[in-house]
């Protein structure tokens, strides 16, 4: 039989390659405008899964986005594992910042991936960490090594909420039985410290507009007479946190689980340089809630961002003009237990409660999803860690991330399964950002590991 090593010998340069062309399809699924290419490639994953083998594929449309769903049904006695991904990518915006076409990708050496790695946007959230799945399934079953059966769903919407997605789970739990789902979407704390992402966080996403007057006025003939939004809009904004820089929404907290003594000793135990950190985002100093480290803030705690602010004059040179609106988005990235919807409503109320006189305050509420955590002592976190164990030497670190993957914990409630989040990204790969990439190194490993997974959950299973 043949092994996984020689097999990624051989075929190498093909997956990477194929990898390559997935990467040149702009499928950002926020703008309309890329919406063939959108559907394209959902098409081209079609394919591919069922040149990895799947028995039956289909393309299952939706209202949005399609659902490209694949499976190969061995033995109904065996486990089956699903595994989730996305094929949609973020806008690629601002792109004079990239050093490289985001489309067209490119294999350059850094200074973290000395054996080079995938530049195009998308590399590693998610396609590249998504077809590692599709090459780890090839080589299962082109070598007769498949030990259970497997389903995939990969999705188009992603990165806009998953909102059909979410209807297509409800409608189809049968279709999606599973007994673990598998995903690479997250990442892993170094590439000499795997780690098995144990927890996201929850997200509220919400729009605040302020209006003033009724058109823009001259800021001189009316200024400091009339409230001008961006300045009312700039000082509620702030207000939104205290002194420790903890969030000032009454009710907000209620509901944070706090970790124990313990479990924080656990996690501080994850190597960490804070150092490094400030200095690979060139900052003298961290910021954040009073009490807590680096990594618990962006894990165990829940947030409040700005993440766009925009109203009045910003054109060249000086314009006098108080705006007639101001405007911004905010999100907040919540903790388990805390319930996204409740805690939209808290900030709406409390927005709007401290609203001066002489403006009037609107809050839209956009997508939202519940924070997700996972034992350590399930068999899918076992046969994860058994599996990194195996390709990299070394028990991998549970870890909790910051970010958000909405759709894990409505797997949980609908299909009544634990999602065991393999992660092979790094925090550096630049996701969402211009120059986003993926480590050769790390598209590899991971093809190398995952099907080390299915091996020993089906033993564990059995
Ligand atoms: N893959 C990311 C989430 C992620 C990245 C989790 C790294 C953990 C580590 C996902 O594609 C994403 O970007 N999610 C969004 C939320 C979504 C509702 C738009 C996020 O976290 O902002
Ligand atoms: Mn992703
Ligand atoms: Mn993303």
């Amino acid at each position: 039989m043949q092994h996984i090593q020689s097999y990624i010998e051989e075929h190498k340069d093909r997956f990477l390659n194929e990898l390559i062309e997935l990467l040149k399809i702009p499928s950002v699924s926020a703008d309309p405008a890329f919406k063939e290419h959108v559907f394209k490639t959902a098409d081209i994953i079609k394919q591919s899964l069922l040149k990895a083998g799947c028995d039956h594929v289909e393309v299952c449309e939706t209202e949005g986005f399609p659902i490209v769903y694949g499976e190969k049904i061995i033995d109904t006695e065996l486990p089956t594992v699903l595994v989730y991904g996305h094929y949609d990518v973020q806008p690629a915006d601002p792109l004079e910042l990239w050093h490289s076409p985001p489309y067209e990708p490119v294999i350059k050496k850094t200074d973290i991936h000395p054996e080079g790695a995938i530049f195009a946007r998308g590399a590693c959230d998610d396609k590249g960490q998504m077809y590692m799945h599709v090459k780890a399934m090839e080589f299962m079953t082109s070598t007769n090594q498949l030990p259970c059966n497997v389903k995939f769903m990969i999705e188009g919407e992603e990165e806009v909420g998953s909102v059909n997605l979410s209807k297509f789970v409800k409608t189809n739990q049968e279709k999606l039985k599973n007994d673990v789902i598998l995903i690479s979407d997250t990442g892993m704390i170094a590439k000499d410290v795997p780690s098995i992402t144990t927890g996201l966080r929850g997200l509220s996403y919400v729009e605040v507009e302020v209006t003033g007057p009724n058109r823009d006025l001259h800021s001189g003939l009316y200024g400091g007479a009339v409230a001008n939004p961006i300045n009312i809009i700039t000082k509620m904004i702030a207000s939104l946190h205290d002194e420790n820089n903890r969030i000032t929404i009454s009710g907000f907290y209620d509901k944070v689980e706090e970790l124990s003594k313990k479990e924080r000793a656990e996690m501080a135990k994850a190597p960490f340089s804070l150092e490094n950190y400030k200095k690979a985002l060139d900052i003298d100093a961290v910021y954040g809630e009073e009490g807590y480290t680096t990594n618990e803030r962006n894990s165990i705690r829940p947030t409040l961002d700005v993440n766009g602010i925009w109203g009045g004059y910003t054109g060249e040179g000086a314009k006098t003009v108080i705006a007639s609106q101001a405007f911004a988005k905010i999100s907040m990235r919540l903790v388990p237990h805390q319930d996204w919807e409740e805690i939209t409503q808290l900030f709406k109320t409390h927005f709007e409660s401290i609203a001066p006189k002489g403006v009037r305050v609107k809050v839209t509420p956009h997508h939202g999803g519940q924070g997700y955590v996972t034992p350590i002592d399930s068999i899918g976190y076992k046969a994860a860690s058994k599996a990194y164990h195996d390709t990299f030497g070394k028990t991998p670190i549970p870890q909790r991330s910051g970010g958000s993957i909405p759709i894990v914990s409505l797997f949980e409630q609908e299909l009544k399964s634990k999602t065991i989040l393999m992660g092979f990204g790094l925090n550096s790969d630049a996701i969402h950002s211009p120059n986003e990439h993926f480590g050769v190194w790390n598209y590899i490993k991971g093809i190398e590991t995952i099907p080390l997974f299915y091996k020993y959950f089906t033993e564990l299973k059995h």
